[in-house]
């Protein structure tokens, strides 16, 4: 079968949101586990929605010879790296190669740019892990999917959680100490999105920025919509300043159930998370192709936008 690789126009967002959920939702529940958008395929507009406010023109279709979208993959060009988003095969095209083709287009693009590219994956998928992994990417920090449902009464703060230091919701002017922070802890820079989440037009996005002695120390946005409900992105320098920013994101979550990754080797937050309730739902790998620091500090990445 051949297919032609074209951008995504904005009459085909609803095809692409179809796409992405039923193919998801496909994958999950044929391998045994629950669905991932449980509100139709209408809600997850959202990933055309953000992506095409980030980047216009960044979303990658493979178009099938009748026309029809076989695949779509969503990417990210950013100062210091790409990041892939979400990548999708329709179910009765799965294993012809068309995700090949697609992380192909994606690599050329960041190899043309002379950029690392990067992403996080499932590691319950090995699909997905196998797609990414043949073509060298490599998988470097594992981080574990968490939930907690929020009691309608909130989350009580113990009081070494309050010496963690003020936390507020972030102004346009703390941007360059966030990506200065990110910069650091990540090695990577991406301050545009930052801007798009404080600038909040659409009324999805939190972000709350952390400070002791006036130094802003962590970050961290978060996405209340039907189709995603996550914290993420976000840096802080201690597993103490992580728990807080958490903790203070989920008490403005009362009722809700949003998911957060949480880096394995961060035993300290990952125990403070157990303690505060909640339970592992997933595992994710951060990998990439091409440089990748290591991160010196607490990093929580999010699918939506990806920011592995
Ligand atoms: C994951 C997904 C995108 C893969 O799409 P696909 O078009 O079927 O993938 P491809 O046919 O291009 O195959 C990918 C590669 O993985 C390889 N592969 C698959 N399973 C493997 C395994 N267990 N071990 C080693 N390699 C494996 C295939 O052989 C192929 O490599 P090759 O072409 O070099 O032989 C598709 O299953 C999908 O849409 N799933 C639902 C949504 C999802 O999970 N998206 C990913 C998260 S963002």
């Amino acid at each position: 079968m051949k297919f032609e690789l074209r951008a995504m126009q904005p009459e085909q967002w609803d095809d692409v949101a179809k796409l992405i959920c039923d193919g998801t939702n496909y994958w999950y529940e044929s391998h045994g586990m629950n669905p991932i958008f449980t509100g139709g395929h209408q809600p997850v507009k959202l990933f055309c929605e953000v992506y095409e406010s980030l980047d216009p023109g960044c979303c990658v279709l493979a178009i099938s010879e009748s026309g029809d979208i076989a695949g779509s993959c969503f990417y990210h060009p950013r100062p210091s790296h790409v990041s892939l988003g979400i990548m999708n095969v329709q179910r009765d095209h799965f294993g012809l190669g068309i995700a090949r083709k697609l992380l192909g287009f994606v690599i050329d693009l960041a190899q043309r740019q002379g950029k690392p590219l990067r992403l996080v994956s499932s590691a319950l998928n090995l699909d997905s892990f196998s797609l990414y992994t043949r073509a060298g990417m490599v998988p470097h920090v594992a981080y574990q999917d968490m939930t907690l449902t929020v009691p309608e009464e909130g989350l009580q703060l113990t009081e070494s959680m309050e010496s963690a230091g003020e936390v507020r919701p972030a102004v346009l002017s703390d941007v360059p100490a966030m990506v200065e922070l990110e910069n650091r802890i990540s090695g990577i820079s991406r301050g545009k999105d930052f801007e798009y989440f404080i600038n909040n037009e659409s009324g999805y996005w939190r972000t709350l920025v952390l400070e002791q002695a006036g130094e802003l120390v962590g970050f961290l946005t978060s996405i209340e919509h039907a189709a995603s409900n996550m914290l993420g992105p976000g840096v802080m320098n201690t597993d103490q300043q992580a728990t807080r920013l958490i903790l203070a994101h989920l008490d403005l979550q009362r009722g809700n159930s949003p998911v957060f990754l949480i880096p394995v080797n961060r035993s300290m937050l990952v125990q403070n998370m157990y303690n505060a309730g909640a339970r592992n739902c997933e595992i994710h790998f951060a990998q990439a192709l091409g440089d990748f620091q290591m991160p010196n500090g607490v990093s929580m990445p999010t699918f939506m936008p990806e920011t592995g």
